[in-house]
């Protein structure tokens, strides 16, 4: 069984990578929706939820953790990883891997203010890739309307164009730094027209078919579990919303 959290909804779109490439094992999914946003907290709170969250993922036994949330990503890159059982994939790491192989130089972030405050994208951009440009733009009203289910219409439209008017006009990528937002794509496509837009959780999925391997193929049940600290009967129609919205799921 592998593990994935988040502060809430986002981690569902790293989810959905993983079932893609790793139809058969189980999966335990854990929204720590009684503390999100996490974008808006301290780096202390933050270092405090994410050992808390490994933890859990750990007494449940998973084999792996696939990272489905930034903001913990990037505290954990500055203050180190804090131990877990189970191994780690980095979800930082992985969008690194995305931007090398697409080649791209003039890159924009898009993250929490959390994960734009500590740096990490930056630095980890800059050390996988010599001489690239990376713009980091804190974006915080974007997940308490993903998690609001405000996915579409004329609110999300509005916030995520006010967001891209703080991104430089010679962009070739733009990188989702928070796992909500590839759930408003269409917002950004009309906003950045032809910029490539990456998701971080294709390659993190394709990390975690790697260190998986053979148990993919033997398989599990291909179950999935659902966990929240927050509203259950909320969480549970978000999914199924979310959820059915992505094919292959
Ligand atoms: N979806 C998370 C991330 O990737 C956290 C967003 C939040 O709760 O602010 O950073």
């Amino acid at each position: 069984m592998i593990g994935l959290f988040d502060s809430g909804l986002g981690g569902l779109t790293v989810l959905q990578r993983v079932r893609e490439r790793l139809p058969l094992v189980d999966v335990l999914f854990f929204a720590d929706q009684a503390h999100v946003p996490y974008g808006d907290r301290t780096h202390e709170e933050l270092l405090r939820l994410l050992r808390a969250n490994l933890a859990r993922l750990d007494e449940h036994g998973v084999d792996a953790i696939v990272m489905a949330c930034n903001t913990s990503c990037a505290i954990a890159e500055r203050y180190g990883w804090p131990c877990s059982r189970a191994p780690v994939i980095d979800l930082i790491e992985s969008a690194a891997l995305a931007v090398e192989r697409a080649g791209f130089r003039r890159i924009g972030v898009v993250a929490t203010a959390a994960t734009v405050g500590a740096g990490s994208y930056g630095r980890t951009l800059r050390n996988h890739i010599t001489g690239i440009d990376v713009v980091e733009v804190p974006a915080p009203a974007l997940v308490p309307l993903v998690e609001a289910g405000l996915v579409t219409g004329a609110q999300s439209r509005a916030a995520v164009a006010e967001v891209c008017s703080h991104l430089p006009l010679d962009l070739e990528a733009l990188v989702y730094g928070c796992t909500h937002y590839p759930l408003l794509e269409e917002h950004f496509r009309a906003a950045l027209g032809g910029v490539a837009l990456i998701d971080p959780a294709v390659v993190q999925a394709q990390r975690a078919a790697d260190l998986l391997g053979d148990r993919n193929r033997t398989g599990g049940a291909a179950m999935t579990t659902y966990l929240t600290n927050g509203d259950e009967g909320a969480f549970r129609d978000a999914v199924a919303r979310l959820m059915a919205l992505a094919p292959g799921v």
